[in-house]
């Protein structure tokens, strides 16, 4: 039985291809769809809609299937629609007429806008965290191998002299920039749309300021028609911050494939963290850094999909959306699990201290002298020509040391204003307020 059945009963075809999969994507948004429902029931009383027994009732009642997600008890039952049918077919199987008045002043369609949203910030939150802890096992790493040199590249081909101090914290800093494009998408986020119902608000006196305080969001979705339209945008929003520290990762594992290949053996993994081949007994493969580069790829295209499935949609609610959260909602597990696993490894990485002593990589040093002469006053061009003609005539000799001392160089890493940048964000986030609104809001 649907909610919106009447006399007629959708033929089973239809029904299961229109229902798809979200009886298994809804149980992702089966806490916030009880914390919005306590909120708009708690709002409902307010405006004489429910008594406070009623109320008294149904949060009584949201909190005891609140307990049975969390107990891993909840599921969306077979001729159940939806998440939000199933909670009020829930309600008003233990209550009665009362469990019927929930859905009075609100729509499915705001309800699942507000469902995407409050998931969706509890998931940066925990994201974050992982960046963040990802971001201090790199500076870790940086100052530990902070005078461990390491060739750089341009072109794959034999660069500069690089360290890894600069790798590591490359990374680090990288991650931080991340963090701005997820503090954006928290804010676009973090904004109540309950009380638009289909998109078009409603004739109940709705106190829409009330649910945004009690479900601690920084401000509403105003207009009721935006607040719809926000749908697939946030995804699209959220799907690009994703998307950056996706991209940071597939990079990062790239090169620890590389570093790590017998040709290279710039790093070495612990067999522990190495896969074996069926036929070659020697292998020992980095395959959790190649699945996290596929993983990560995976999800750089995430705001592509998501554009793609809204793109040619006009203003107002369409079940295309629908198919967004099948590739949304998923993203976020998949990404941490990318991040614990990236940190795991790099804090058991062994790193080879003494790749330069290998002669191949003496060349990369001609940069260092050219900039001794330059500094002694002979002109760069004529130092570059000398050093150029050493290098032709086999005359070279690399001096193996670099003297780089400016910000941001091998000599003066600035790793502690790297971790300034990144606390100064996560303050930014305030959290808090969220997590304390949720506490206050469900009753277990
Ligand atoms: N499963 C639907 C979705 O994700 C919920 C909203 C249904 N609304 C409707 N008008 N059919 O979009």
């Amino acid at each position: 039985m649907k909610l919106w059945q009447k006399n007629t009963a959708v033929d089973p075809e239809v029904d299961r291809f229109t229902v798809g999969k979200d009886r298994e994507m809804d149980l992702y948004l089966a806490k916030a769809d009880i914390l919005g429902s306590i909120a708009h029931a708690t709002m409902l009383e307010s405006i004489g809609l429910l008594t406070a027994e009623e109320l008294r009732m149904i949060k009584a009642e949201l909190c005891n299937i609140y307990r049975k997600v969390i107990g891993g008890e909840f599921i969306i039952e077979e001729q159940v629609e939806d998440v939000h049918s199933q909670v009020e077919l829930l309600l008003t199987r233990r209550l009665g007429d009362t469990g019927k008045k929930i859905h009075s002043g609100r729509s499915r369609n705001d309800q699942v806008l507000l469902d995407l949203k409050i998931f969706t910030r509890g998931e940066i939150r925990s994201l974050v965290a992982d960046v963040s802890a990802l971001i201090d096992t790199l500076l870790v790493l940086s100052e530990r191998y902070r005078s461990v040199l390491l060739p750089g590249y341009t072109h794959l081909q034999i660069a500069m002299p690089s360290s890894f101090g600069l790798w590591f914290g490359s990374y680090a800093e990288s991650l931080v920039d991340d963090l701005y494009l997820m503090l954006a998408a928290y804010r676009v986020c973090n904004r109540n749309p309950l009380g638009s119902a289909a998109g078009y608000g409603s004739s109940f006196p709705v106190k829409r300021q009330m649910t945004t305080d009690l479900l601690g969001f920084d401000s509403m979705n105003y207009n009721v028609a935006y607040a719809q339209m926000g749908r697939g945008k946030m995804e699209r929003t959220t799907g690009f911050a994703l998307a950056g520290i996706a991209a940071d990762l597939s990079k990062l594992a790239f090169d620890a494939c590389l570093y790590s290949s017998g040709n290279f053996g710039f790093i070495t993994l612990p067999a522990e963290f190495t896969t074996g081949s069926s036929i070659m007994p020697h292998k020992k493969n980095p395959d959790v850094f190649e699945l996290t580069r596929a993983k990560c790829n995976l999800i750089q295209g995430l705001p592509q999909q998501i554009t793609l499935i809204t793109n040619n949609l006009p203003s107002g609610y369409f079940r295309d959306l629908q198919i967004t959260k099948e590739i949304f909602l998923p993203a976020f597990g998949e990404l941490g699990d990318c991040l614990r696993m990236t940190r795991l490894m790099l804090e058991s990485v062994e790193v080879n201290r003494n790749i330069l002593d290998d002669e191949k990589y003496s060349l990369m040093f001609s940069v260092e002298k050219v900039n001794a002469l330059a500094l002694s006053g002979v002109p760069f061009r004529d130092a570059y020509r000398q050093v150029g003609l050493e290098i032709e005539e086999g005359r070279f000799i690399a001096g193996k040391t670099v003297n780089h001392t400016h910000e941001g160089s091998i000599g003066n890493l600035c790793n502690d204003r790297i971790a300034e940048l990144r606390d100064n964000i996560l303050a930014e986030f305030k959290f808090e307020v969220v997590v304390q609104a949720e506490e206050k809001l469900i009753c277990i």
